[in-house]
Order: structure tokens, then sequence, then C-alpha cells
């Protein structure tokens, strides 16, 4: 971007402005909502309850979709009332806390793609934030991790898994660079993340075929892959049917696998086919033949497309609008916010506020647990470094996103857990070796750059051998149970458990660490306003608060004890007010030198004093310290100072060093000089402060000191400040009388 002003052009370096922009383009379906060949909303049914045309279109000009929506998709014994029912009134409806989520998905059963298209196009942003909060599937929302890493390290993964775990995602996946690769680390997060805490579920997306055949070894316990597409033309790019899809998804839960959809905006634009329909409406159709398929959810929010939505007007509120339709078709979601959706840290933390603060099941549906190089996933909107931001958001806002912070030595040990189980699984099961070296690599490492390299076609060879061979994770089970790794042993077999008695393929489950399945059937989303549904509370709001780095306040400044030792100045009386015209007094705050005695950036009170008084001098004035008891306010203290004063001059000082210079005459609220800001100050500052105090007094011309200004001291200091003047407050007393101290210096300084 060229610019001739020096401002738009300093502005145009912006991440935000790495990003794509683009107009709306609907004959390419580059358009969120409202296309003009979008169909308007209707269904006809026949005498026995037969669709004969849906959304305009009759069932001689169906294509695949409107077939599958036809028969798979749409309640036809409420349809005809559902779709009577006004789209506005629905809108209301997913507003109004007096509608129950349940009443609303009982309508939605029986409306068509287009219809649930028309309803969400009457909320805002708000709105739709309002109504996911409560057509949510399950009342307690979570996340999804992503574990990978470029070296394809096992003992990296583990850790990782196992660090993603103690964490608190409920779900982790990984993929592969190298197909081959599959089988180990499938083992590697499997076995990692048992080790960091029981019940995590996990995946890894690769092929299907492939992915069946790692669910049947007991390596993998749910699937996302089963990709959905709005128009046929995609579906036939990617070899697949709506039917298959469906067919593949029985397969998978048919062998006790958690099975949930992808689909999102975008998808269909970018391969070509969109047909000139909108995002959304296309999206609609995905998830009626999701539904159709008997899927119990979905991962939704444009998910590796986001870009594109992300580039057209009214994208990231359209994605809103796609987990909005998931849930109200009683469909679990894994929300996006997992592809990277932006350069800007602002763009991409505003986007996940819309899923974040309502909550969704998976807050994102893949959050990098390790460094963006190391992510096959194509790199995470959301990476390990940003989890601390992640955690101090939450706590901000009260508001859950399924990630616990947790102390570093309960990472390094869950780290160690997680490499130790996996290098003994790898020697158990006559794996190319895990060394102690590279155990230790991935306990302390950051990532793949800290691991040394693995004999690569060796392990290839040995995971080929193992996806062909007899093993299965029952063999893993019993090598760790062998060697001493009871727990994992333990939560690995109840992980098999599960698949067979399949209390996870329940709507929206996920597994507590006491492999306590919580789903929409035992858990489900209650919310009808306020004081309902999900609450941040009790033990959870207490270990979100507990962010590693949260000071107690009373270790900041103990609230009675010195710190240092107290300015050694004796007390010579009563301070009276002064007769010599050339006596600048400096009045301090009640702590002065006593109960408090540095100043909030550490100089202490000693050397601020000295400076002071070596400024007054240099300008041929006397310095007089009185300490003021009545008031910690720093414009009544130098009030109080300038009524004692034989010049009419005096400086105002509280303990934590904000200082002023007034004359009598002035009120407490007015002054000559005011330095709010200590931590601006150095000890020069203060003897130019004293030796202007002294120019006033005698009439020759001032320059106001100059301070250098720190925008950040502020937001650095607050805490402290707050607690100093605390405590200096806790010293007033309204009836002392102020007093005089006795004051002399070693040696003088230039100033
Ligand atoms: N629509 C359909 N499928 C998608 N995937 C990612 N984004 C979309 C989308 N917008 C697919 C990936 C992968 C699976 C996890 O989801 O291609 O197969
Ligand atoms: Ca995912």
């Amino acid at each position: 971007m060229s610019t001739s002003s020096r401002r738009l052009g300093i502005m145009a370096q912006r991440d935000v402005h790495r990003d794509s922009y683009i107009e709306e383009w609907p004959e390419a379906g580059l358009i969120m909502i409202n296309s003009p060949a979008d169909p308007v909303p209707s269904i006809d049914l026949d005498e026995h309850q037969q669709i004969i045309a849906l959304d305009g279109r009759l069932v001689a000009e169906f294509d695949m979709m409107d077939h599958f929506i036809k028969d798979n998709g749409i309640d036809t014994s409420i349809a005809e009332e559902a779709m009577t029912i006004d789209s506005e009134a629905y809108a209301h409806m997913l507003v109004d806390i007096n509608v129950t989520r349940q009443e609303i998905a009982g309508f939605i059963k029986g409306i068509t793609p287009a219809k649930l298209v028309d309803i969400i196009r009457h909320l805002n942003v708000v709105e739709m934030m309002m109504a996911l909060q409560k057509m949510r599937v399950r009342k307690t929302p979570a996340n999804q991790a992503h574990v990978t890493n470029c070296k394809e390290h096992p003992a990296l993964l583990a850790a990782d898994a196992a660090e993603a775990a103690v964490r608190g995602f409920a779900e982790e996946e990984t993929t592969v660079a190298v197909s081959r690769s599959a089988p180990f680390n499938a083992l590697s997060i499997l076995v990692g993340s048992q080790a960091g805490c029981g019940g995590v579920l996990t995946q890894c997306a690769v092929e299907e075929d492939m992915s069946l055949q790692l669910a049947m070894k007991g390596l993998t316990s749910y699937a996302e892959t089963l990709s959905v597409y709005g128009t046929d033309d995609t579906f036939i790019d990617g070899d697949d049917t709506p039917w298959s899809k469906a067919f593949l998804a029985s397969a998978y839960a048919s062998r006790g696998v958690k099975v949930r959809f992808t689909s999102g905006t975008g998808s269909e634009a970018l391969m070509g086919h969109a047909e000139g329909k909108s995002m959304l409406y296309l999206e609609a159709r995905c998830l009626m033949a999701i539904r159709g398929s008997g899927s119990q959810g979905v991962q939704n929010g444009s998910i590796s497309c986001i870009a594109l939505p992300g580039s057209l007007p009214g994208g990231v509120k359209g994605v809103l609008a796609e987990n909005l339709m998931a849930a109200m078709l009683d469909l679990e979601v894994a929300s996006g916010n997992d592809a990277m959706a932006s350069h800007s840290d602002i763009r991409k933390t505003a986007k996940l506020m819309l899923q974040m603060l309502p909550g969704t099941d998976f807050v994102t549906s893949g959050y990098s647990a390790m460094t963006r190089k190391d992510n096959l996933f194509g790199g995470g909107n959301f990476d390990v470094e940003d989890i601390d931001d992640w955690t101090v958001i939450q706590r901000d806002m009260q508001v859950d996103g399924g990630i616990t912070p947790v102390e570093e030595g309960a990472l390094i040990a869950a780290r160690e857990r997680g490499a130790r189980a996996i290098q003994a699984v790898y020697d158990g099961l006559g794996f190319p070796p895990i060394t102690d070296e590279e155990v230790e690599a991935a306990v302390y490492g950051h990532d793949s750059d800290d691991m040394p390299d693995r004999p690569k076609s060796e392990d290839l060879a040995a995971a080929e051998a193992f996806l062909q061979g007899p093993d299965t994770i029952i063999e893993v089970i019993q090598v760790l149970a062998n060697r001493g790794f009871t727990e994992v042993a333990e939560r690995l077999l109840e992980m098999q458990k599960l698949r067979i008695a399949g209390d996870h393929l329940q709507p929206s489950a996920i597994v507590t660490d006491t492999f306590e399945v919580m789903s929409a059937v035992n858990d489900p989303n209650d919310y009808t306003g306020p004081g309902t549904g999900y609450r941040l509370t009790g033990d959870r709001w207490e270990a979100l608060k507990n962010i590693p780095g949260a000071q107690n306040p009373k270790s900041i400044i103990h609230p009675d004890e010195l710190e240092n030792k107290p300015c050694d100045f004796s007390v010579k009386g009563i301070a009276l007010a002064g007769t010599d015209g050339k006596d600048v007094v400096i009045a301090v705050g009640p702590a002065f030198g006593t109960k408090i005695t540095e100043t909030l950036s550490g100089i202490t009170h000693g050397e601020v004093l000295k400076r002071i008084c070596q400024g007054i001098e240099a300008e041929g004035y006397t310095p007089r310290v009185v300490k003021i008891y009545r008031t910690s306010d720093c414009g009544a203290i130098g009030w109080h100072g300038a009524q004692l004063s034989g010049s009419g001059i005096a400086i105002g000082l509280q303990s934590k060093g904000t200082i002023l210079i007034t004359r009598k005459g002035l009120n407490p609220l007015n002054n000559l000089e005011l330095f709010g800001m200590s931590p601006n100050l150095t000890e020069t500052s203060y003897g130019m402060i004293g030796q202007n105090a002294a120019r006033y007094a005698k009439g020759t011309p001032v320059v106001p000191v100059p301070s250098t200004i720190d925008n950040m001291a502020r937001l650095k200091y607050i805490v402290k400040t707050t607690l100093m003047h605390r405590k200096e407050t806790s010293c007033v007393r309204l009836d002392a009388p102020s007093r005089e101290w006795d004051i002399h210096f070693d040696h003088e300084a230039d100033v």
C-alpha cells in the first residue's frame, strides 16, 4: 500500500494489513450470507408426509445433497408446523431466556437449510453469542489440542500430550508428516495423554483407511476427519458422497470410536463449486447432512478455510453463525479457532471472543499445544506460547475456555511421566530405543529443535510392522504394567473399556479424569438466563483464578515490617513556623524513613533527602525537613510544609517518592511543579527539584524540572503504589503535630 501520509504509511505496516480483504462476489460463492442465488425457504409434503419440494426445488430437480437431506435430515412429522413459524419469531426465541433450548431444538428438527439461514439472518453478533450460550449442547465447555512436531519425535509427542492433558484439554489430536508415522504418533499421544491425565480422548488425523486401522488397534478413541461439503461437485472432488460418509461414521462408531464430522464455510468456493450460493446456505446443507448421517457432532467454523470467510464483510460473524446453526441442530460443536485466522493478534483475539465468551463444547477444535513451527496441521491460530494470555483472559472475564493454569513443577512431572512411559513401550515392544537423553530433551525442551534426530527409517519400518502385526494396545498396556507404569497402564485399560461400553458415544461426550462420561445426557446445557447454565464458580474458578505468577499482595509490601533500615535522622522537636526567609521546608509523609524507607522505584529515602537538600543548598538556601503526620496526601503534605516555611516555599514528598513544589497561599490542590509518577524520577531529578524550590524562594527564573516519561509506569507500578500508599495512610495520626528533623550529610554531591 503506497501512501503520501507518513501516518498512513506506518499504519500500512501493521499486521492487520497482511491479511486479505475482498469485496463480495456472489457468482463465485464469495459471499457470507444472502447470495441472490440462495433459495427461499419452503417445504412441500405429500399426503404420506413425504417431501416433494424443498427450498424451492422439486424432487425431480434434486441434487444428491437434497436427496440425502430429504431422506435423513428433516423430521417431516413436525416440518409443516416448524416451517410456518416466522423466522424472526425463531430469532426472538433464540435470545429469549424464557424459551429453553429443547423447545427450540424440537422445532429446528423440522426446518430446511434455507430456513435455518433465514433465522440467523435476524441476529446481530451479540444476539448470536447469547443464542450460542443457550444452544450449546453440553453444559460444561471444553477444549481440544493439537499435538504434533516436525521431527515426529515420540518422546516429545508424549511429553507434549501429557502437558496438554494436565492443562485440561479434553481431546487431543495428532497428525503426520509422513503417513507411515501414523501408528507411532497415535501411540505416542495416547500414552502421553494418559500419563498426564486419565480420560483424554485422542485421535490421529490421517486418511480414513489408516484411521480405522488405528482405531481397531485401540490407538484412538475419536475421529473427526469426515468432511462434508455443501454441493455435489465438491463432494465428488473428494471422492465421496453423503452416504459414504454416513457409512464411514457407522464404521467408527461400531468400533467404539466417537465421531464428529468436519464442515465449514469456504470449502465450496475454495474448490470452485459454490454454484453461486452463499457460504452460510451451503454450510446449512452440510449441517443437515451431518445430522442426517447420525453424527453426534461437528467440527465447524470454517476450520482450514477460515481466511476465506475472514476476507469477506461479515465473515467472522458468519463463522459464529455456523457454530450456532450446528448447536441449534443439537450437534456438539468443536468451534474452529484452530487454523491461522489472521496475522493480527488483536483480530485473532477479537474473533476468539465470539466462541470463548458464550462457551462451546470445544472452544477451539485444535489449540496448538506446541510451537507454531512444530504444528503439522499448518500452524495454529493459538500456540503454546499464547497459553498464559489465554489463562489470563479466562481469569479476567471469569470465563472457562477449557485450559487450566498449571505451575511448572506439575508440568515437568507430567512431561517426564509421558516421555518415560513411551520410552518403556518402545523398549518393551522392541521398537528403536528412546534414549535417556531424548527423554531429558523432551521433558525440558521447547520444540523439536531441542530433540536429537531419530533413526527415521527404522522408526517407520517398526511403525509399519506394528501396524501389520498382531500387537495392539493390549500389549502396550502389558509392557507398561510389567515395568511399573501402573497408573498409565490402568488408564489405558480404562480407555479400552470405554470403547466397549460406548458411553463416550453419547452426544457431546467428554471423559473426566475419573473416567466418568460428561455428555448432553447427564450434563445437558440448561441455560435459561442469569443464575442458570454453566457458571464458573467453586473449585473450577479457584483453579482458573490461580495463575502462576499471581502474587500475594502482602508479600509485595509487608504491611508492618520494615524492608530496609530506617533513616538515621533524629527528631529535633515539634516543627514551628519558620522565621528565616531563606528556609525551604521539605515536608515528608508519615511513613517516610521509618515504616517505608525507599521510593517506589527503590531510591532510598536517605538518598532522596540528601539530593534535595544539596539542591537547595546549591542556591544558598537552607533545607528544613519536617515530618507531617496528619495526612498522606501529597498536596496536603506540601501545604502543611508551606505553612511552616520561612520563605513560604515547600516541597511535599510522599514515601513512595511522589513529590511537588508549592508555595504558601496556594491551596492544597494547586502547586508550582508536580511530579506525579515517581518511577520517572532519578536521584538527579530530586536534586534539581530541590534547586528549583530554592529558585522559587529566591524569585529567580525557573525552568521546570524535566522528567523522562515512561507510559508503562502506571501499569507496572500500580499495585505497589496502592500498597505503599495504604501503608503510608495507616501511619496517619490526625492529632500528632508535625516534627522537625535534624539533618546532616557526610559528603557533598554534584547537583
Ligand atoms: N469443510 C470441510 N472439510 C474441512 N476440513 C477442514 N476444513 C473444512 C471445511 N471448511 C477437513 C480437512 C480434513 C478434516 C479434518 O477436515 O480437509 O480432512
Ligand atoms: Ca480438530
